[in-house]
């Protein structure tokens, strides 16, 4: 891709993990990037090698008005995005009973008021654009919900719905969504990404605690490498035919399948007793018109 037609790309959550890992590639396939962190001094080697390519700005997806800034850098330094990446997000654990009140409400601010923050604050410009491509990182845990991180999964779940709902109205302007599920990626997601419960409770400990030590033992071997989630992130948004949905890890599609077909099985053993539940002689549309 020349100078002229190098996409935008706008990346929260770049100081490691897949974040960090896309800016690099998407540096390294020629494009230009607002690359956003809490630290972005954590960004310098980068502004330092590719001084015109990248802009590194400062901030946290919970303050909207840092968002509101951040958009506003952007299209300061490059007029334009074409592509917003919600990768921004870290893991509560424990079980629901363990995760407390304000846990629950800081994991939400981050994962879902974060990524829609981010997500409203640039609609206006890619309406305008009639063009763009907006990237939610997910998880496997955005479709399949794992006792012991159910409050973390609440959250991808949540990110599901809002970008299914929006792929479907922004389609015609223009705009696409995709939704990345990865499984478990060598990231720190596994180490200084995780938040456990102040308190445990002893009758959940072979579930969240079986669930803390599983994560915790996995750190550093995770099957999944960051640098080929990128590739297949710049690969679906140079597709003309993007994909709504992108599982990342055989251990992602492994789980997803799991349970799409139980899903069916049991839709398809109780449903007579789904449909029976109609009006005598109501008419049944279409759920969304
Ligand atoms: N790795 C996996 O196995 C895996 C699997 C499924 C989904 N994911 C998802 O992938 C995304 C990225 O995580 P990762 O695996 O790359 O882990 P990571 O290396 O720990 O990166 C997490 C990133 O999110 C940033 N972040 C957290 N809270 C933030 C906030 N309030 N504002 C701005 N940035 C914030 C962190 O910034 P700081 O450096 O400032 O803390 C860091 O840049 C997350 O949404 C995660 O849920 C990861």
């Amino acid at each position: 891709m020349s100078d002229n037609n190098a996409r935008v790309w706008f990346i929260t959550g770049s100081s490691t993990g897949f974040g960090r890992s896309l800016v690099e590639a998407v540096l390294k396939h020629g494009d230009r990037v607002v690359a956003t962190a809490r630290k972005p001094e954590q960004l310098d080697d980068l502004i330092r090698q590719h001084p015109e390519a990248v802009k590194a700005v400062s901030l946290d997806v919970t303050d909207p008005n840092a968002v509101q800034a951040a958009v506003k850098a952007a299209l300061d330094a490059f007029g334009r995005v074409d592509v917003l990446v919600n990768n921004a997000g870290y893991g509560a654990v424990g079980a629901i009973e363990e995760v407390s009140d304000e846990a629950i409400h800081r994991q939400f601010d981050t994962n879902v008021f974060g990524a829609l923050n981010v997500t409203r604050a640039l609609l206006p410009t890619l309406r305008q654009q009639r063009s763009g491509h907006i990237l939610n990182l997910s998880s496997v845990g955005g479709l399949v919900s794992f006792p012991g991180s159910g409050i973390y999964c609440a959250t991808k779940f949540a990110l599901e719905a809002i970008s299914e709902a929006l792929a479907k109205e922004v389609e015609a302007l223009g705009i696409k969504v995709t939704i990345v599920e990865p499984g478990a990626f060598r990231t720190d997601f596994n180490g200084r990404s995780l938040a456990a419960p102040e308190t445990f409770i002893d009758d959940y400990a072979s579930i969240s605690g079986a669930m803390l030590q599983w994560l915790k033992d996995m750190d550093g071997k995770q099957p999944g490498d960051p640098d080929k989630a990128a590739a297949a992130m710049i690969q679906v948004v140079e597709s003309d035919k993007p994909p709504l949905r992108l599982a990342l890890g055989a251990d992602a599609v492994g789980a997803i399948d799991a349970k799409l077909e139980s899903v069916k099985a049991e839709l398809d053993a109780w449903k007579q007793v789904s449909i029976d539940t109609a009006f005598e002689g109501a008419v049944i549309g279409t759920i969304g018109g």
